[in-house]
């Protein structure tokens, strides 16, 4: 009762298989090799009766006597069995069969784990689309206002500052803005010695982890930087040329300071389309002891 318990030998799925395989090849060549015997004898038989006993001697086929047909269709059938024990069971048999099997699974598996990936990637866009929209119905509570100052050819900064200095321009930019949200591309805050009084600053960026002083919130797409900013009414857009871009869609308002000269840049503010914006304010500055160059204050209102 209590003695130890008898080990049976296992023999796992696989060795099994490999038995069963061997067994059922050893079968399948005896068989050959019995037909093999069976037609020599009867090969010899089929030629004895006919030339020695005589059967069906006036039996011809195109002046040849009908043994040698049998016999040749006899080897025919022989050929086509050898065929089949080598070649056709032998490349083709379980294994073959499993070995395609498991191609076309894994090449099912593939096909799945793309259409995966295609559902993953439209599922976020879908997401994305609908945190896009609800933030700018939203928005349109208030007025979300792109505050610009770009030179005639459209250039904004270069290498990552901005290229003049229009005191007038810094004034308007603090009276607009002071008190509201102001979001703005990764690079243009670092363009700041630090972040501006009076204002929440919103940054974004791609990276997960970008480390801010307190008070500036951080976020990873324009969508969420406007969601973030829906309780003030008039939120600003403050660039730089990235964020410009991606904001001419949804902004309502574009508070343009065109200088009126060409600069080299390496950032530029889009084209405004006149389809699409309608100028509601124009206010021309000349050049004097504080202003190297002549500029307009131009308000952009979106076109209903
Ligand atoms: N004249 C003006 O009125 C004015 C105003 C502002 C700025 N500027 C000038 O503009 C230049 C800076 O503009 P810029 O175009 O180089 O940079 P930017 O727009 O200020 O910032 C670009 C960065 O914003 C992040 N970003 C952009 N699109 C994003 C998205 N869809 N989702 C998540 N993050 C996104 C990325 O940050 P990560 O790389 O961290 O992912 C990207 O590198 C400077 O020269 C500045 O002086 C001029």
């Amino acid at each position: 009762m209590f003695g130890k318990k008898k080990s049976t030998p296992q023999i796992d799925k696989d060795q099994l298989e490999l038995i069963q395989n061997a067994q059922k090849r050893i079968k399948q060549k005896k068989r050959l090799y019995i037909h093999f015997v069976i037609f020599l004898i009867g090969a010899i038989f089929l030629i004895i009766a006919n030339t020695l006993l005589g059967i069906g001697e006036d039996f011809k086929f195109f002046g040849y006597d009908w043994f040698l047909f049998a016999v040749l269709i006899w080897l025919f059938l022989l050929v086509y069995h050898v065929f089949n024990v080598f070649i056709t069971h032998k490349f083709m048999g379980k294994a073959w069969e499993k070995q395609q099997l498991e191609k076309l699974v894994s090449k099912q598996q593939e096909r799945i784990e793309k259409l995966k990936d295609g559902f993953v990637r439209e599922e976020k866009l879908l997401a994305q689309t609908q945190a896009y929209n609800k933030a700018k119905s939203e928005k349109n509570k208030s007025e979300l206002t792109i505050i610009v100052a770009a030179a005639e050819n459209h250039a904004i900064g270069k290498g990552n500052q901005l290229i003049w200095h229009l005191s007038d321009d810094l004034k308007r930019f603090k009276n607009l803005t002071n008190g509201h949200h102001i979001i703005m591309g990764r690079k243009t805050f670092e363009s700041f010695p630090k972040p501006l009084p009076n204002r929440t600053h919103i940054v974004i960026t791609r990276q997960k982890h970008y480390k801010v002083p307190d008070g500036v919130v951080v976020v990873n797409t324009l969508a969420d930087a406007i969601d973030a900013s829906k309780n003030d009414t008039q939120p600003f857009i403050i660039g730089g040329g990235e964020i410009y871009k991606q904001a001419m869609d949804v902004a309502d308002k574009i508070e343009l300071t065109r200088v009126h000269h060409n600069f080299e840049a390496d950032t530029f503010f889009p084209e405004i389309d006149t389809k699409v914006w309608t100028e509601t304010a124009n206010a021309f500055h000349k050049k004097d002891e504080h202003h190297d160059y002549e500029f307009s204050f131009i308000t952009y209102e979106r076109k209903q």
